[in-house]
């Protein structure tokens, strides 16, 4: 595992931001050869999502030839939902970039069939040939995508009811009505993450610092998804300098030593 440390919230969105265009320009992708990148939600991924708009307006990275999956999705709520990831994803990237409409996926909420769904999203990815790189963030518990504590790391994609912990997080985006907010969602798997060839997890802020050390020095374990990061053979955890608060002073040291 990398782990990559910035001074703070700016320099790590821009680190992953010329990561994820170095791996697509690196591809060279073309339409019989995209890039396939997964792709979170939340406030985490805002600041990469600005920088990789900025470097696609600088012409410094095209989307053109790239595919993308989303890791989940609210059930319930309509793509129109102003809350709905669907509608995050059109607003703070997709709409911005020259990203096919075709080429990105994203779990259905309102889907009849919530299971044929979920294993017709597995199908999609395999058959493009898998994920080249997931980009996730993580919840204060360890959660990565919707992966609730006990998330089994062998999971795939499914429905999952989310934590009252989690629905109290989120309903800051919800007019901090906990009401309101969806009780489950659908969302990829422990598993469906881990299957791609490259995986970032980006935890910025003092309120990730518990999980990061979770994930990180203490052994993997279904009650902090985060975890199973430990055992991909290329994983990656940017973080910000307060997210590294509860490591250990030599770890901290160590990472920041090999990656000088
Ligand atoms: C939600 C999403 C996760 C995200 C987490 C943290 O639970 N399903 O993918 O990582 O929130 O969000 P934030 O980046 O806003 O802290």
């Amino acid at each position: 595992m990398r782990l990559i440390i910035k001074d703070n919230y700016d320099n790590a969105s821009l680190w992953v931001a010329k990561y994820i265009a170095k791996k697509i320009n690196d591809f060279a992708p073309t339409p019989d050869k995209p890039f396939v990148l997964g792709l979170p939600t939340g406030s985490t991924p805002l600041g990469v999502y600005k920088e990789l708009i900025k470097m696609y307006k600088n012409g410094e990275v095209s989307f053109s030839n790239v595919v993308t999956f989303n890791m989940d999705e609210y059930v319930g709520l309509s793509p129109e939902h102003p809350q709905s990831y669907h509608y995050f994803m059109w607003d703070n990237f997709f709409n911005h970039i020259d990203i096919k409409k075709e080429n990105t996926h994203i779990l259905n909420g309102l889907a009849e069939n919530i299971e044929e769904e979920c294993e017709n999203y597995e199908k999609a990815i395999k058959e493009i040939g898998g994920i080249h790189l997931f980009l996730g963030g993580i919840g204060e518990d360890g959660h990565i995508a919707f992966n609730e504590p006990f998330s089994s790391l062998s999971s795939r994609t499914r429905q999952k009811t989310l934590t009252t912990d989690t629905i109290k997080v989120n309903s800051r985006f919800f007019d901090n009505d906990i009401s309101q907010v969806p009780t489950t969602a659908l969302t990829v798997g422990v598993a469906t993450i881990m299957d791609a060839k490259e995986v970032i997890i980006m935890a910025t802020g003092a309120k990730k610092a518990h999980a990061v050390y979770m994930g990180i020095e203490q052994p993997m374990s279904h009650k902090w998804t985060i975890s199973a990061l430990q055992a991909h053979r290329h994983g990656i955890i940017v973080c910000d300098e307060p997210a590294t608060a509860e490591l250990e002073t030599e770890t901290v040291k160590y990472f920041k030593d090999i990656e000088k």
